[in-house]
């Protein structure tokens, strides 16, 4: 595969199509040249998942940026990503993730659904106000605002401060991007770091004081060192809300495009509709893993220290796993994806991010049934590790 058609305009505008001449290629294919380090991009159903399992590769850590970024202690930015339970694996992954996993238990988040519906219903009527003025930005309005809460309502982060979080959060997801990590990024990531370790650090200490039943105070009564606290809190914050407020934009326009669909849409059947839009539109389509020792995928060479672009989104769409894969249909006889990811580094939010949907999806159109896009999103290039819609603006007319 040639990296550069995945990162080029078109690659970016309209990934399914080059999934689609994957697909016909195998379950994996060399990348050509080495690009950027990827020996290797897997794609088939299958050939994902057993990559995700297989302890021969690994996140991209701290070994990792040893052999090729050298320097990177001195980034703020790459330091609290490597201290994070994201990028490490093994025994130092799992004892992490066995304490932060006990916030999001079954119990725990269906605790957090009154809450959900609670939030919904306060953003909904925000938006009824400012759709008397004319057309709302819904990524603004809602769909970060709704799972960005939830967030600050599990982890103990008054509310009140989400509105200084998203340009930091955006800074530092920037360099997650395949071909983001360059110097302008790299500066502002460092900074949101830096600024974003201060107040965590802030918080824990406030919560050490004078505990509440949070996250956070949970997370500062454990034996977890300091770094790795902050480094946690910060990439769980990050990742509770940014995945999930493309899953709300990316779904509200597979349904604003397909009347019909949304016509039938009700609260019984959310939670196809949702499964299904994570299928069809994962907000990361892809993973990244490297093989410290040389290794091979289904006959594809991958040498010591190369990493594999692990393709959930063309996962997604193989047509050995999916009758008709680019069709949108709630109804699929086969449903299921891997767009929280698979084995020991499965989305830990997973059941929470599902919720906020199936909330939000039914509340929405209840309020507003005339709901529609005022202007067509239109096919423009956006980043493949998260990927949704910038902006997104809609008329909230009523019934
Ligand atoms: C639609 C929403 C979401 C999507 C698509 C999503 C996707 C993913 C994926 C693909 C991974 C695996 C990363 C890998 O294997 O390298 C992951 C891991 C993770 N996610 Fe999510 N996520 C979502 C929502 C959330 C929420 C709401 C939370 C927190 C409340 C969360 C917390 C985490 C954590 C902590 C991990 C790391 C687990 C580990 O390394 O063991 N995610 N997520």
């Amino acid at each position: 595969m040639d990296l550069n058609a995945l990162l080029s305009e078109e690659g970016r505008v309209d990934p399914p199509a080059l999934y689609a001449r994957l697909h016909h290629e195998g379950v994996a294919v060399p990348v050509d040249g080495g690009a950027q380090g990827f020996a290797v991009a897997v794609h088939g159903f299958d050939a994902v998942a057993q990559v995700l399992k297989d302890p021969r590769f690994r996140q991209l850590d701290a070994a990792y940026l040893d052999l090729h970024t050298p320097q990177w202690r001195r980034h703020p930015a790459l330091r609290v990503l490597r201290d994070s339970m994201f990028f490490t694996d093994g025994p130092a992954h799992d004892g992490v993730r066995q304490i932060i996993g006990r916030a999001f238990t079954a119990r725990r988040v269906s605790a957090l659904e009154h809450a959900v519906t609670g939030l919904t219903e306060r953003l909904l009527d925000r938006l009824a106000q400012l759709a008397a003025d004319g057309p709302v930005e819904f990524m603004g309005e809602f769909a970060y605002l709704l799972p960005s809460s939830v967030m600050a309502e599990l982890l103990g982060v008054p509310q009140e401060d989400l509105a200084w979080f998203r340009p930091r959060v955006l800074a530092i997801g920037a360099i997650l991007e395949l071909d983001g990590a360059n110097w302008r990024n790299m500066v502002r990531a460092d900074t949101a770091a830096r600024e974003l370790s201060a107040y965590f650090t802030d918080l824990v200490g406030k919560r050490r004081s004078e505990p509440r039943d949070d996250l956070v105070s949970l997370l500062a009564a454990t034996d977890l060192s300091d770094d790795a606290l902050v480094a946690n809190l910060i990439t769980t914050f990050n990742a509770g809300f940014v995945t999930t407020t493309h899953l709300l934009g990316n779904g509200l326009t597979m349904l604003l495009e397909r009347p019909q669909l949304r016509a039938e849409l009700n609260a019984h059947n959310v939670g196809s509709y949702v499964d299904e839009m994570l299928r069809f539109e994962p907000p990361v389509q892809i993973l990244v893993r490297y093989a410290p020792e040389d290794a091979e995928i289904e006959g594809v060479p991958c040498p010591a220290g190369q990493a594999v672009l692990v393709m959930i989104g063309a996962a997604n769409r193989d047509p050995a796993r999916f009758t008709d894969p680019d069709a949108f249909d709630p109804a699929r006889p086969d449903p299921g994806s891997l767009s929280f990811g698979f084995g020991p580094h499965y989305c830990l939010g997973a059941a929470l991010s599902r919720l906020e949907g199936q909330v939000a999806f039914p509340a929405l159109f209840e309020r507003f049934p005339k709901l529609a896009l005022a202007q067509q999103p239109g096919n423009v290039a956006k980043p493949l590790i998260l990927r949704g819609h910038d902006t997104l603006t809609v008329a909230c007319h009523g019934g």
